[in-house]
C-alpha cells in the first residue's frame, strides 16, 4: 500500500549532525515516463557528509532530500513506461532524493538490479562500485600483473577497488589508518600499508595504477610515486577539513585540493572521475558500463562489503554520518528507511 506522505531527510540548512532529522513529506507521484520506487536501502556516501556540511559544490541548493543512491522495488509506473514492471528490483543513482521511503525517477534513470545481490549490496553499486570500476577498467585500462595502490582501501570505494583489482590478477597495495582496517584489507587479498610508509615501501616497485581519494600530502606523494606509463585517477580529498568560520582553513583546503601541472608528469596519465556527473548527465554512457560491470561481478562472484553493524535505521542517520566522519566504517554504510 502506498501512502500520501513518507519519511525523508530533507536538508533544510547545512551544518553539523544536528541538521539531520527525519520528517514527513508528500510521497512523489510518477509522471507518464517515470517510475516510483520504494526504497529498501540507501547507500551513504562520503559526499553526503560534504553536502550536509555545505562543502560539496555539485550538491543541489537547499532544501532538498539528501542521498545519491539506493536500491528498492518498483511501486508504480507511468503510462508510457515499458522497461519496468511493478515489483522489479532496481538501483538508483541520482543527484539527490534517496534518504526517503520513495523516490521518483525517469524510466531511463533506473538501473536493473542483478539477481545475485541483496538490497544492502545493491545500494553500494552506483557510488562505490561504479567509481572503482570506471577508474580501473574504463579509464586506467588495468591489466593483470600490474601493480595497484588503492588509497583508503577499507572504505566503500576502497573495498570495491581492491576486490576488482585482485580479481583481475593485479598486485594490490592499499592504505588505511588502523590495524583493524589493515587486517581487513589483507583479508581481501591486498597488502596493507600506512599513509606514512606507502611511498617508502613501494619506491622500488612503483604502482602502475593509483586510486587517490585523500588529497593534500598523500596526493602529492602518490603522484611522485607513479611508475612510468602509470595512471593515477583522482576521485576525492577526504583529508580536507574546513571550519566555515576560519578563513585560514579555507586557504588550507584550497592548498590541499588535488592539483597537477604538466611538469609533474612524464609519460604518465592523470585522470579525474566524478561518477555522479556521469550518472546524472551522461546516462547513455553509464548503461553499457553498468552492464559490463554487473556481468563481471557475477562472473567473478564479487559482492560489495556491507557489515550488519553498519546498517542503520533511517532514524539513526546522525550515527551513520558520524561513523563515516570519524573513519569508523569498514565497507559501506547503509540506511534502512523502513525503520
Ligand atoms: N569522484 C567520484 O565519483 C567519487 C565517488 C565516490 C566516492 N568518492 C570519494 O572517494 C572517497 C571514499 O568515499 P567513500 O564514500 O567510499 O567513503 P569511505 O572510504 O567509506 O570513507 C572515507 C575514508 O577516507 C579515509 N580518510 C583518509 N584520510 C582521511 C581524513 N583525513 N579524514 C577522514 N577520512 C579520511 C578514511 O579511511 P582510513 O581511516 O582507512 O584512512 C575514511 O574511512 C571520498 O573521498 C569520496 O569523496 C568519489
Amino acid at each position: 500500500m502506498r501512502l500520501n506522505s513518507m519519511k525523508a531527510i530533507v536538508l533544510e540548512k547545512t551544518g553539523g549532525l544536528d541538521v539531520l532529522a527525519v520528517t514527513q513529506v508528500p510521497t512523489p507521484q510518477p509522471g507518464a515516463n517515470e517510475v516510483l520506487i520504494r526504497i529498501h536501502c540507501v547507500g551513504v556516501n562520503y559526499a553526503d557528509i560534504l553536502s550536509r556540511q555545505g562543502l560539496y559544490n555539485w550538491a543541489n541548493k537547499i532544501p532538498y532530500i539528501l542521498g545519491l543512491e539506493s536500491s528498492g522495488t518498483v511501486a508504480a509506473i507511468g503510462s508510457n513506461v515499458r522497461k519496468f514492471e511493478v515489483g522489479d528490483r532496481v538501483v538508483v543513482g541520482s543527484k539527490n532524493g534517496n534518504y526517503a521511503e520513495f523516490i521518483v525517477q525517469p524510466e531511463d534513470g533506473v538501473l536493473p538490479a542483478p539477481e545475485t545481490l541483496d538490497f544492502p549490496e545493491l545500494a553500494c553499486l552506483c557510488g562505490n562500485w561504479m567509481t572503482a570500476w570506471i577508474a580501473l577498467f574504463e579509464l586506467a585500462r588495468m591489466r593483470s600483473g600490474e601493480i595497484a595502490l588503492i588509497q583508503s582501501g577499507a572504505g566503500g570505494v576502497g573495498t570495491a577497488a581492491i576486490q576488482l583489482a585482485v580479481s583481475l590478477g593485479m598486485r594490490v597495495y592499499a592504505t588505511s589508518s588502523t590495524p583493524g582496517k589493515m587486517e581487513y584489507i589483507r583479508s581481501l587479498g591486498a597488502t596493507p600499508l600506512s599513509y606514512e610508509e606507502f611511498d617508502g615501501v613501494l619506491a622500488t616497485h612503483p604502482p602502475d595504477f593509483i586510486l587517490e581519494s585523500v588529497g593534500g600530502e598523500v596526493h602529492r606523494r602518490s603522484l611522485n610515486l607513479l611508475a612510468p606509463l602509470g595512471r593515477l585517477v583522482t576521485i576525492g580529498a577526504s583529508s580536507i577539513r574546513v571550519n566555515q568560520l576560519n578563513p585560514f582553513s579555507w586557504y588550507n583546503a584550497w592548498r590541499n585540493l588535488p592539483k597537477v601541472s604538466s611538469k609533474d608528469l612524464n609519460s604518465q596519465a592523470y585522470m579525474t572521475l566524478h561518477v555522479g556527473f556521469l550518472l546524472e548527465d551522461h546516462r547513455e554512457r553509464i548503461v553499457p558500463i553498468w552492464t559490463r560491470m554487473v556481468e563481471y561481478m557475477t562472473e567473478h562472484g564479487l559482492k560489495p562489503i556491507v557489515q550488519p553493524a553498519f546498517i542503520y535505521p533511517m532514524s539513526e542517520v546522525r550515527t551513520a554520518h558520524q561513523v563515516i566522519e570519524t573513519r569508523k566504517n569498514i565497507g559501506k554504510v547503509i540506511l534502512d528507511p523502513s525503520r
